[in-house]
């Protein structure tokens, strides 16, 4: 387990979105270092980098043409070292993208793979036997190529799946099982590119859609078997290299599969979800302060996780990533800045996205480019300060269009602002940082978190962490005496043995 971990504080960056240092309209490498002090400033000691590798972009660049050079648009490989470089001159860390699933379908090995003529990377990807062989249950692509067969895609059209093989072969004539030297030579090739980067000094990687690799894997214990090989060789090589997990699922994810952190995504009806964005458009979701949240649907499943993966691995919460509608899209300003209060002080990895520390909006309504959709809304330029393009571009476009809010929130006027977004993140990043009992392995109880009640409350070491996200007043028995006050947002009364909060606060108390 590399020991910066446990201490670590992410900022995601999309570089697309970051910022533009030469005024093409599209974020890029030396942008990024050139605002490198901004996000030490904030507090965040590591960096996860969204993919920079040449791809045609048909999905934002997760579908990778050569896996081992950065695109054009975004600097060259020299630049992607000098970041590397500077990050960690400035005692930070950062992480690239792995994207072992899928190619574009204009990456070398895929265009050798679609030949007729059998060669070195025929079985790279998955192809059934024949154009007239397409069971329904696999998404085949059909009748593409010269090669007489269809091949299965893990996402778009636009990303054939690799071939790690089948955990049940259910067609032998085209479905190889996962010790075939082909499927193992994709293997191989994938820790490759991991060594490249490695040398190069990156700190480790997130793993995009890490679930997907063994195809009929129901229990997804081939699929972990294949990183938990990855991470043998991590163990004996790059001992302080992290691996951070796209799965959603601890247990299988840490305890099988060997990776060190696991993000606990928002996928519908599960307790992350339940916090800022349940039921419709978050009406119940725990934070807003309607009151209609159920802090049971999010502690009993984090709970199951944390005890879980404890001693092999971390959950990893995020305030919001690159594929889901940022907060503003559900909860208010005060609701936000108790909900990253909480991320922060929960034992976990947290990862911060780009723009949340600022309160930028989901922009609804933008045209979908590079295969963002619905996401778009979440990828727009990053706002640092007023004037054309918030600061992000001089180019007259940009990659997406900046927010059309001449009152969108900036950096410059949230560091401003009294009581900011940006001014509650950094406060509690830095107690975090402080205080070794906020670290993703200090000790964690739940003191009070009963089926639609509140407040919620937790204890970490010798701090307890009181949370209510109600318009009104909430109490609870609370028989400590209070020591001191690290942090607070809004106000809190203690009478006999009752505490009772303000509405929509947020307090840590030592005992
Ligand atoms: C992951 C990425 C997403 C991408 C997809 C396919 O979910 O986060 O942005 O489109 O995988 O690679
Ligand atoms: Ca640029």
């Amino acid at each position: 387990m590399p020991k910066w971990l446990k201490d670590a504080i992410f900022y995601e960056i999309y570089p697309q979105s970051f910022y533009d240092s030469n005024g093409d309209g599209i974020g890029d490498i030396q942008g990024i270092i050139q605002k490198l002090d901004y996000v030490k400033q904030l507090g965040c000691n590591a960096i996860w980098l969204n993919p920079v590798y040449d791809s045609p972009f048909k999905d934002a660049g997760y579908d990778v043409r050569n896996y081992k050079k950065v695109a054009a648009r975004y600097g060259t490989n020299e630049d992607l070292c000098e970041l590397i470089k500077t990050v960690h001159k400035k005692k930070m860390r950062i992480i690239l993208d792995l994207v072992p699933g899928h190619t574009s379908d204009t990456h070398p090995w895929f265009k050798q793979a679609r030949q007729a003529k059998e060669n070195k990377f025929s079985n790279r990807y998955i192809f059934t036997k024949s154009v007239w062989d397409a069971p329904q249950e696999y998404r085949l692509m059909c009748g593409l190529c010269e090669r007489d067969g269809n091949y299965m895609v893990n996402f778009f059209s636009s990303q054939p799946a690799l071939n790690y093989g089948f955990a049940d072969v259910k067609y032998p004539d085209w479905q190889l099982p996962t010790d075939h030297p082909d499927c193992k030579a994709t293997v191989n090739a994938l820790k490759d590119i991991m060594k490249f980067w490695l040398d190069m000094g990156a700190d480790g990687f997130r793993v995009d859609m890490a679930d997907s690799l063994v195809k009929n894997d129901n229990t997804k214990e081939a699929t972990a078997a294949i990183w938990a090989d990855i991470r043998n060789m991590l163990d004996e090589e790059y001992p302080d290299a992290a691996l951070v997990s796209e799965w959603c699922n601890p247990p299988v994810a840490i305890n099988k599969g060997g990776f060190h952190c696991d993000f606990y995504l928002d996928h519908i009806g599960n307790g992350y979800n339940s916090l800022f964005r349940g039921g419709s458009w978050g009406d119940k979701a725990f934070f807003n302060k309607n009151g209609e949240g159920n802090i049971r649907s999010f502690t009993d499943e984090f709970l199951s996780y944390y005890e879980a993966a404890k001693g092999n691995g971390y959950i990893s919460l995020i305030t919001c990533n690159h594929d889901t509608p940022r907060l503003t899209e559900y909860l208010d300003e005060e609701a936000i800045k108790i909900a990253y209060a909480t991320i922060f002080t929960l034992p976990s990895v947290p990862f911060l996205y780009y723009g949340d520390e600022i309160g930028m909006r989901y922009l609804k309504g933008l045209t979908s480019v590079e295969g963002s959709y619905s996401r778009t809304g979440s990828r727009s330029p990053m706002q640092w300060c007023k004037g054309k393009n918030f600061g992000f571009s001089e180019s007259d476009t940009t990659y997406i269009p900046v927010d059309s809010d001449e009152k969108a929130p900036t950096v410059e006027n949230q560091r401003r602002k009294k009581g900011s977004i940006y001014k509650v993140v950094k406060d509690i990043i830095k107690i975090r940082k402080k205080h070794p009992e906020f670290s993703a392995d200090g000790e964690f109880e739940i003191l009070y978190a009963e089926e639609n009640s509140f407040p919620f409350v937790y204890k970490r070491g010798k701090y307890v962490v009181l949370v209510n996200p109600l318009d009104r007043l909430a109490d609870v028995k609370f028989e400590y005496e209070i020591k001191s006050e690290l942090y607070r947002i809004g106000e809190y009364i203690q009478s006999w043995e009752k505490m009772t909060l303000s509405p929509q606060s947020f307090a840590i108390i030592e005992i």
